[in-house]
Formats: C-alpha cells, structure tokens, sequence
C-alpha cells in the first residue's frame, strides 16, 4: 500500500508530528509513503511529490512548519480540480491520502471522498474553531506565545502605567485569545463571539483607574468587529487581499492598532498596541501538540490500511475517536459564554 500525505492551510506547529506519526506507522507496516508538497498544489497540474523515507522524517519532532510546505490552493475554485487530484494520485501508485489540516483542506478532503477516493484527515488548526474534536495541531504552542508575551508585557505596562493592547490570531473565533488570555491574566478579552463597544471597554479602563489599577492588558482576536474602530480599520484593503478560500487578511485590517488609537483618544491613557501575528504559529510545538499530533498520525494511517476512509480521528473525552470528515467541518466551534465569563472574576 502507499499511502500519500500532505499538509495545507496555515502552518501550526506539530504539523512535521504528524507527517511523522503518519510516516512511521506506515513504514512500520511495510507501506510507502509519497509526501505532496504545499498542500493541494502539490496534486495540481503536474504535481508535486517525493518519496518519504525514514532518513527524511528523522529529527522533525520539535521542528515547526511543516517539511512538506504548504498553502491555500482550493481545487474545489478550478473547474474539475478534485477529479485531476484523485486522477494524479491513482496515476501516482497513492492508494489513500492523509489531509492534515483546517476547515479548507478537510472541505477538499471530504469532495474527495465524495468522489470516491479514500482520505483521511487530521485535525489541526491554530484557531482551534473545528467542530466536535476537543485538539487541534497547533493550538497549545500558539497559547504558549500568547500567555509569554503576556506575562512579559505585564511588567513593561506596570512599570510605565500603560493601557497594553495584544492582537492575536482568531479568524472567526477567539479560542487563543480567550485560553491565552485567561492564562496570561489579561484584564479584559475582546472576541469575536461577544461583541463589545468601545464604551464599554472605555468605561472598564476608567473604573478599574478608579480602583487604583494603573495599567491595564486587553487581548483582542484579529476578527473582532467594533462599529467605533470601522473608520480607522483598513478593512476595505485588506477585504481586496483574499485567499483562494475567500479569506481577507485579518492583520491587515490592524483591530488592535484601531482599539489602541481610540482608547488613548477616549481616556488619555497612554496606550501601546502589539500584534503578535505569525509568531504564534512559529516555532517548536509544545509537548501536548506533539503527542496529539502524533497520536492522530499514527490513527490516520491505521484508518487507511483498514480501508476506512472519509473520516478523520479526532480527541473526545481525552480519547481519540473517529468521525465522518464531513462532521468537524460541519461548523465553526464557538467560545461558549462559560469560558467567556470566567474574565470577569478577574477583571
Ligand atoms: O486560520 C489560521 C490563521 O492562523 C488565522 O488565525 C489567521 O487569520 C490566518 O490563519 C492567517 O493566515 P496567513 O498565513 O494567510 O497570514
């Protein structure tokens, strides 16, 4: 059996894990392993793919990225893009392929199946917004950076009686910001999920000076919307920059910068925004990445050579379980108003 793998979609880190996890059980059973380079593009036109060996997954374990590349192809955008995928992988000896990647690559997967051939995902996705599985690749190192900026920009804010505004990653949701912000002791967490206005976050600013709290950290999810931060955002230019799955490029719409400005604006606090961007997604990934992506890996690959396909394995009560592909892309898991809440024990 030969079993393909790829990897597609924004890098996290545990990505090269679970290229490893997938590899190494396949070479245990005495597979092949073709390893597609950059995501879909690797089975576009003439495709794009080397043989996996031992040697070349060797030593990957603590390394981010991905050994494999990756990207934002979409072959669901061409017109009969999935069958040339399935055509160029038959044609390539590939009897099934492992997905590893967010809502774009596993909707791509799931066609695939659709269409007949056998795949299987993995779930990963610094956002951390795919539905019923409780891991996602990425997610605890991308928390990590968050909670260490954190803390570092604690005693900077202390020291000079600053208002710290920190933008981080979360296209539709704001799992980093939430998770990352609770553990780093933010002061108040900005979602996309719940809404707030800048009065309200004006008015907890000055109450909390008030209390004699001089200086303040705010965690704000690139995609949060704030009617009052519209006219300083560039969101139309950003909105021209789309990605082949209609994404816009959230950083360039610069929320954080725009809460910043108006903050100072509205309170005379003296205000510093820091965007911590793809630094979240660099980098080694930390030990729960690296054991869930591998844990997952190796289960892709059993899936395939048990003729499973068009599932992915995911974690469920601490326990990996499987699932139709077609399920975690179903919809976009939201930060429930519980964990929304727990802010304002500490704010
Ligand atoms: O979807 C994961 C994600 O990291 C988002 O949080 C972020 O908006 C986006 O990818 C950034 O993507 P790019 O790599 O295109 O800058």
């Amino acid at each position: 059996m030969r079993i393909g793998v790829l990897t597609g979609g924004g890098d996290a880190p545990g990505l090269n894990a679970a290229i490893r996890g997938v590899a190494r059980r396949a070479f245990q059973q005495g597979f092949q392993v073709t390893g597609i380079k950059n995501g879909w593009a690797g089975v576009l036109g003439a495709g794009d793919m080397e043989d996996l060996t031992s040697a070349s997954v060797r030593g990957i374990l603590p390394l981010g990225g991905t050994i494999l590349g990756t990207s934002r192809t979409n072959p669901l955008k061409e017109k009969g893009g999935v069958e040339q995928v399935i055509s160029l992988l038959r044609g390539s000896g590939v009897d099934g392929l492992v997905a590893i990647g967010g809502d774009d690559t596993l909707s791509v997967a799931a066609a695939m199946s659709d269409g007949g051939y056998p795949v299987v995902g993995v779930p990963k996705t610094i956002d951390n917004d795919l539905s019923v599985t409780e891991f996602c690749i990425g997610f605890d190192t991308a928390v990590g950076v968050v909670v260490e900026a954190l803390d570092r920009l604690h005693t900077t804010a202390s020291a000079h009686h600053r208002v710290m505004v920190v933008e981080v990653m979360g296209r539709d949701t704001g799992w980093v910001a939430m998770v990352g912000g609770l553990a780093g002791g933010a002061d108040m967490i900005i979602i996309p999920e719940f809404p707030a206005e800048l009065e309200a976050v004006v008015e907890h600013l000055r109450h909390r000076r008030g209390e004699g709290k001089d200086f303040s950290i705010i965690v704000v999810a690139e995609g949060v919307k704030m009617r009052a931060l519209e006219p300083a955002m560039a969101v139309a230019a950003a909105a021209e920059k789309r990605d082949a799955f209609g994404h816009v490029q959230l950083a360039k719409q610069g929320v954080g910068d725009a809460l910043s400005t108006r903050i100072e604006e509205a309170t005379g606090f003296e205000t510093r925004v820091t965007v911590l961007g793809h630094l979240q997604r660099g980098g080694s990934p930390s030990p729960v990445d690296r054991i869930w992506a591998t844990r997952l890996g190796v289960a892709a690959t059993d899936l395939l050579a048990d003729h499973k396909a068009g599932v992915i394995p995911i974690r469920r009560d601490g326990q990996i379980a499987v699932v139709p592909l077609r399920d975690v892309i179903a919809e976009t898991r939201k930060v429930p108003r519980e964990l929304y809440d727990l802010q304002l024990v500490f704010d």
